[in-house]
């Protein structure tokens, strides 16, 4: 201990003379000193990252890399640093570059903190299902003190990726399939990891991830081709990007896929044009894991020479583990292929991010070992993730109230090899949290009631240790537990059956083409409803489902995604009825998984057809085109009334604005939440539009026969869209709004635009 003070002192002592040594006070001025002490191989030093020695969340090089790592570190060739953990690792590293570098420039240090540190909260597209906006931010906030006392001081979060297709694994990590409420979500994420102070020692870097049109692969097979066209990339895609920058965010990252055409990681039109730009972002642009060398596989680079010189052109500041700036830049810019302004430019915006952290005035500033014990797991920040778990949970049926249960005098026979887990509920990117550390649903049903609780696990979903790196192991065969189920749920007063994906199931790599339950687990639900058929299904899983036969059969359905640390209490409590559940879905659950890509502000065709029996219109011949769940959908253990709704006008103008306004009752017995959604549909315009797209929302609380009056203002922003004229304009003509409980809403009013 003593001696992490005396290097502690020591280490604050050579950032201070550092700090003094250049003028500090004015931050233009003391990056433009620094890069002039700088030689080219530093100022190329700064623009690589690489992964620690510890775990790894993409592919390395072969054995014996470490030690060149180090040599590289030591002749500050090294900028970034990605999965160090812990204080005593990331000082160990700190403080190599501090010290023994020739200019002790501090790394950076980044992290995959998605939901998380180690207290674990849900995934983020079960939080975005809570479409609390200042619960969103305070668990990113949580998040990002736990990181910090951790010694990290940047993540990559939030990925704010548009998606429509369940297939795709990384659904778990966004905020859904709508750009308006992706927008929102990605500018609470990076307020609450940035804080309102970057230089506070709690606060770090967010990046907005993966720029761009990572979640439009095709056929949802993770990596793959994205092939859209402008006005989608722009009406879709962008937008939740830019909200990230407008809320200040400090870095972004690339990605894997190419996009028409062209590899994102090589694209100049994305970094250089749009983003440094047009938007004129001044932070810096790390690329994805390795996706810099992944240009070759593309058939995009000749070779990693290739690859660097097309990266370091397009706009790619920082190499995350292809280690091609670091063998390649310095011979680009003696051979003229690359300009050494662009290395000067991306080293720049590099040491201005870690100017705004103060890493500089201190690089141990996120070293403190006293805050990382009483920071990381605090009984506060459990509450916080129990909280925000609790306002995750969707409630997608309830027949005849069968939840909320009694708390006492029943018999509960409780089935699923998830009941039991506590490891799926903290998810995929599950940052530092412990294996096995999530609350269970049995734990949390016997903690919050006094019921007699039967266990009965009735099939294994997988077998063995499960991790980041492999394929979950899926049972297929083995059904003997299916016995001891039945007879245990053909007494019970109710059935609670906990199946879906095991917690490396979806996430990065993750892709599936069946959406249905996996393993056993359908067969299961479906012996044990021949033998009670009050069953409450509650599901956990990183992606919507294929429940079209339980939606059919089952009388009541929980969706609770993979909540987290908290898991099972948040679940029990609203079992119980201590919470009243308010989440409504951000994507579409489709009918089966033949509907993918499915979402609700898709555009009708020309023959857009009412049923599946008529031929030559656009709709299958098995199915019907409605989702089996709209996005935006969620019951509650109340009721909630919406009286007609009102337009202040039928007319507006550019410069004037329209205010729409509804009443909603409470015609329940419960308090309850309610998410009141506005959504716009624009008759006609140079490009044909979608059938409606959300422009507003309200979460409201309202008590037993209380009534609330909601009102949205219209105004010439929530008209626009990127037209065919490349420009963000409204055009005059008609335009409906809607306003209700989900995206299927039918009731709406009309209005006119005019000049
Ligand atoms: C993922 C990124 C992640 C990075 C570092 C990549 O495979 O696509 O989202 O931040 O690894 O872990």
């Amino acid at each position: 201990m003593k001696s992490t003070i005396l290097k502690l002192i020591l280490s604050v002592f050579i950032a201070f003379n550092f700090s003094c040594d250049s003028n500090h006070s004015d931050k233009e001025v003391f990056i433009d000193d620094l890069l002039s002490k700088m030689t080219l191989d530093e100022k190329i030093g700064q623009m690589n990252q690489y992964n620690g020695f510890w775990d790894a969340t993409g592919p390395l090089p072969n054995a014996g890399y470490e030690k060149n790592r180090y040599d590289d570190l030591r002749n500050g060739m090294v900028g970034s640093m990605l999965n160090v953990i812990g204080v005593e690792n990331v000082y160990a590293l700190q403080k190599i570059a501090v010290e023994e570098t020739r200019l002790g420039i501090p790394l950076i240090f980044g992290f995959d903190v998605i939901h998380g540190y180690k207290t674990i909260s849900p995934i983020p597209l079960g939080e975005s299902a809570s479409w609390d906006i200042k619960a969103i931010e305070k668990s990113a906030r949580v998040a990002a003190e736990e990181a910090a006392a951790a010694g990290l001081n940047w993540t990559f979060a939030p990925m704010v990726d548009i998606y429509r297709d369940a297939r795709w694994g990384r659904v778990m990590e966004g905020a859904g399939e709508d750009t308006y409420l992706g927008s929102v979500i990605a500018a609470a994420r990076v307020k609450g990891f940035q804080g309102s102070d970057l230089s506070d020692f709690s606060t770090i870097a967010a990046c907005a991830k993966h720029f761009a049109a990572y979640g439009f692969p095709e056929a949802g097979r993770d990596y793959n081709t994205a092939d859209i066209n402008k006005y989608t990339l722009y009406n879709n895609v962008f937008p939740p990007f830019k909200a990230a920058l407008d809320a200040g965010v400090k870095t972004f990252m690339n990605s894997f896929n190419t996009l028409n055409e062209i590899p994102a990681t090589g694209s100049k039109f994305l970094q250089r044009e749009i983003l440094k730009g047009k938007w004129g972002f001044d932070g810096f642009v790390v690329s994805d894991w390795g996706s810099i060398g992944e240009m070759i596989p593309h058939g995009y680079a000749e070779d990693g020479n290739h690859a660097a010189e097309l990266a370091i052109n397009a706009g790619s500041d920082m190499d995350m583990e292809s280690s091609l700036y670091v063998t390649e830049l310095q011979s680009l810019v003696k051979e003229g292929k690359v300009e050494e302004i662009l290395i000067d430019d991306a080293a720049r915006r590099i040491l201005g991010v870690k100017y705004d952290l103060g890493l500089f005035e201190n690089p141990f500033k996120y070293c403190d070992k006293e805050r990382e014990k009483n920071v990381i797991g605090s009984k506060e920040n459990q509450l916080a993730a129990l909280d925000m778990a609790k306002k995750s949970i969707v409630l997608l049926k309830n027949n005849n109230q069968l939840l909320p249960l009694k708390k006492k005098g029943q018999k509960i026979t409780l089935i699923g090899h998830l009941a039991n887990d506590n490891n799926s509920p903290l998810g995929n990117w599950r940052g530092a949290a412990d294996s096995n550390t999530a609350v269970t649903v049995l734990e949390g049903l016997e903690a919050y009631g006094e019921n007699s609780i039967t266990y009965s696990k009735g099939v294994d979903l997988y077998y063995g240790e499960t991790n980041f790196h492999s394929r979950v192991n899926l049972n297929h065969t083995d059904k003997t537990g299916f016995k001891e189920a039945k007879i245990a749920a053909k007494f019970a007063d109710v059935v609670v059956m906990v199946l879906g994906e095991e917690g490396f199931q979806s996430g990065e790599g993750r892709s599936r083409t069946e959406l249905g339950l996996p393993g056993l687990q359908q067969e299961l639900l479906e012996e044990i409803y021949k033998v009670n058929k009050n069953i409450v299904l509650v599901l956990m899983n990183g992606r919507p489902l294929n429940l079209t036969w339980a939606d059919k059969n089952i009388p009541t359905i929980l969706e609770t995604w993979h909540l987290g640390s908290q898991s099972g209490n948040a679940i029990a409590e609203v079992i119980y009825g201590n919470y009243n559940p308010s989440g409504k879905l951000t994507m579409s659950f489709p009918r089966n998984v033949g509907q993918s890509p499915i979402y609700y502000n898709y555009k009708k065709t020309g023959r857009p057809g009412a049923s599946s029996a008529e031929v030559t219109t656009s709709t299958y011949a098995d199915v019907e085109n409605s989702p089996l769940y709209p996005f935006g959908y969620g019951l509650s253990y109340t009721n909630f009334d919406y009286s007609e709704l009102k337009l202040s006008g039928d007319k507006m103008n550019r410069k004037n604005m329209i205010s729409a306004s509804i009443n909603i009752t409470n015609s329940g017995d419960f308090k309850g939440k309610e998410v009141v959604q506005m959504y716009i549909r624009d008759h006609s315009g140079s490009l044909a539009r979608p059938v409606k797209e959300l422009k507003g929302f309200e979460l409201i609380e309202l008590n037993p026969g209380e009534t609330k009056e909601v009102v949205f203002q219209i105004d010439n922003s929530s008209l626009t869209y990127f037209t065919v004229n490349d420009k963000w304009e409204s055009e005059i003509g008609k335009f409906s709004v809607y306003i209700g409980s989900n995206s299927d809403v039918q009731k709406n009013k009309s209005f006119n635009l005019t000049n």
